[in-house]
């Protein structure tokens, strides 16, 4: 039993960036000389575009092992996520010193010694760690060191597996959703023991599928068991690497360079007609996702591009197909990229840019994408969108805009192609504003291990 128990710690610890193990650790039992009202957590979630701080606090004088938690403050420092500093020498760190800063001010100097703080990060430190796992490691030593210049206590600085993504995405969105617990007005945990939900998620560097299923999953990497609340769940995860908004991006400008030649203009059926940038081919092919595309003869990384969009919905969608592969499936069934799926099942929420992708392409078309068709429908209707056109339409999504079509197109061969929704599993997914732990108001966290404890005892 102490084993399992263990096993449910470490698994639900590492899930939660290490919030659990948080309130495992500072929990005050009765030891506490003042009445204390409030216990505090930093956790700072360094995504691969950029890095936010979230503080929550929780009450002091918990007994019954649980406890809502709240978010006290949050934090965005200025520039990029940490990786975007590799090579830059004191620079990752220094990029939090302004957050950390603030968290002193927030946090009352005597809980200071109490709180833990924690660092998690993802897809982008993923490849950076493959590209140079030298500047990566040097990354995370570095802003190790900076936040143990700070009085709070330091529980480490780590790079987040693809499966712990997943999961993570998965319990965070069961547990706001209360499908595991919740916390009744009589001051009760429940276990409402609901169906869960999947979880579709769509980072800077990668996009995430998690769901329970019971058909086998024949590759045991994308293999799963948890035991939250005194149910075993057994989940398929899958984390795919440089399929996040700015990698597929970039991975699409690539495969058009090196399909119409690297020099001088290029026509991107992505992006709307009435927009053209002028970048450099370098930047291009600085990525682990596009290395392997850089051309081979007569190329030249200053070189300018001008590249000039046509919205042309079908040869945006003919490109984009081609940056997935699905041909060749090791397994009984494939997504893409020889990777083993299961059947979707259940109901799903797509979150973080999905759902901005959503939201746009509804407002904007007014059509209601509940269907693949649907999608299409208003994915073409984008697609065929002028910049100037869409200027009048999101005028607040200026800086973006570019980009609404080729994502539009993406969430479509990903969901209906990739994961296999159709007509009767794609009105399953409802879509969401980033539902995450880390930046919502509220959040009903339960110790989870005493409460599972209770649970088996009661
Ligand atoms: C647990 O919490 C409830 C509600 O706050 C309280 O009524 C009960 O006495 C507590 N139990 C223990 C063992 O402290
Ligand atoms: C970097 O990648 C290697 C190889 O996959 C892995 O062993 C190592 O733990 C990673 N580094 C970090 C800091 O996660
Ligand atoms: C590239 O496009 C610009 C503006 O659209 C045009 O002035 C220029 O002549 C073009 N250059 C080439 C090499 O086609
Ligand atoms: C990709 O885009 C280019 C430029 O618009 C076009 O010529 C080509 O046919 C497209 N490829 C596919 C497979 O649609
Ligand atoms: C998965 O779906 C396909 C097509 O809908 C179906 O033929 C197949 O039987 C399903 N597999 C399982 C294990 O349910
Ligand atoms: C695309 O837009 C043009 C005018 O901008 C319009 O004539 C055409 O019908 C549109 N096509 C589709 C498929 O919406």
């Amino acid at each position: 039993m102490a084993k399992r128990r263990c096993h449910i710690f470490v698994t639900v610890a590492l899930l939660l960036f290490g919030i659990v193990a948080i309130l495992l650790l500072t929990i005050p039992t009765d030891d506490l000389t003042e009445p204390p009202e409030f216990m505090y957590g930093i956790v700072l979630d360094a995504g691969s575009s950029h890095t936010a701080m979230y503080i929550y606090k929780w009450p002091a004088d918990k007994q019954n092992g649980t406890g809502v938690v709240t978010q006290h403050t949050e934090c965005h420092p200025k520039g990029g996520g940490i990786s975007s500093y590799a090579g830059q020498q004191g620079e990752a760190g220094r990029s939090l010193k302004s957050c950390l800063d603030q968290a002193t001010r927030d946090i009352p100097r005597a809980r200071h010694h109490l709180t833990p703080v924690y660092l998690g990060a993802t897809a982008g430190m993923r490849l950076l760690n493959i590209s140079s796992p030298v500047q990566s490691a040097q990354v995370l030593k570095e802003v190790g060191h900076t936040i143990q210049s700070y009085p709070f206590n330091y529980q480490g600085a780590a790079i987040l597996s693809g499966q712990e993504e997943g999961a993570y995405g998965w319990v965070t969105v069961n547990y706001l959703l209360e499908n595991f617990i919740k916390y009744g007005f009589v001051g009760h945990w429940l276990s409402p023991g609901r169906q869960t939900v999947g979880a579709l998620d769509f980072g800077g560097a990668s996009t995430q599928i998690t769901f329970v299923t019971k058909d086998e999953v024949e590759d045991k990497r994308d293999r799963m068991k948890l035991h939250l609340y005194g149910h075993d769940y057994s989940l398929y995860t899958h984390s795919f690497l440089c399929y996040g908004r700015d990698q597929v991006f970039k991975r699409l400008l690539a495969h058009l360079v090196t399909a119409q030649g690297h020099t001088g203009n290029m026509s991107h059926p992505c992006f709307p007609a009435g927009y053209s940038v002028i970048m450099k081919v370098g930047t291009l092919f600085d990525s682990p996702c596009t290395v392997a595309q850089t051309p081979s003869s007569g190329y030249n990384p200053q070189a300018a591009l001008s590249v000039e969009g046509s919205g042309d919905y079908d040869l945006c969608l003919g490109n984009m197909t081609e940056i997935f592969s699905f041909h060749s499936c090791p397994f009984s069934q494939c997504s893409f990229d020889k990777v083993f799926q299961p059947n979707v099942s259940g109901s799903f929420m797509a979150f973080s840019a999905f759902f901005y992708i959503h939201q746009f392409l509804q407002t904007t078309t007014g059509i209601l994408v509940a269907t693949p068709a649907q999608l299409e429908e208003a994915a073409r209707a984008v697609c065929n969108m002028s910049i100037s056109e869409m200027l009048v339409l999101a005028p607040h999504q200026k800086p973006r805009l570019q980009d609404f079509c080729a994502a539009s197109v993406f969430t479509k061969v990903l969901f209906t192609r990739g994961y296999g929704f159709d007509e009767i599993s794609f009105p399953r997914i409802s879509f969401q504003k980033k539902v995450s732990l880390l930046d919502v108001n509220i959040i009903y966290l339960s110790i989870s291990f005493f409460y599972s404890r209770y649970q088996h005892n009661h």
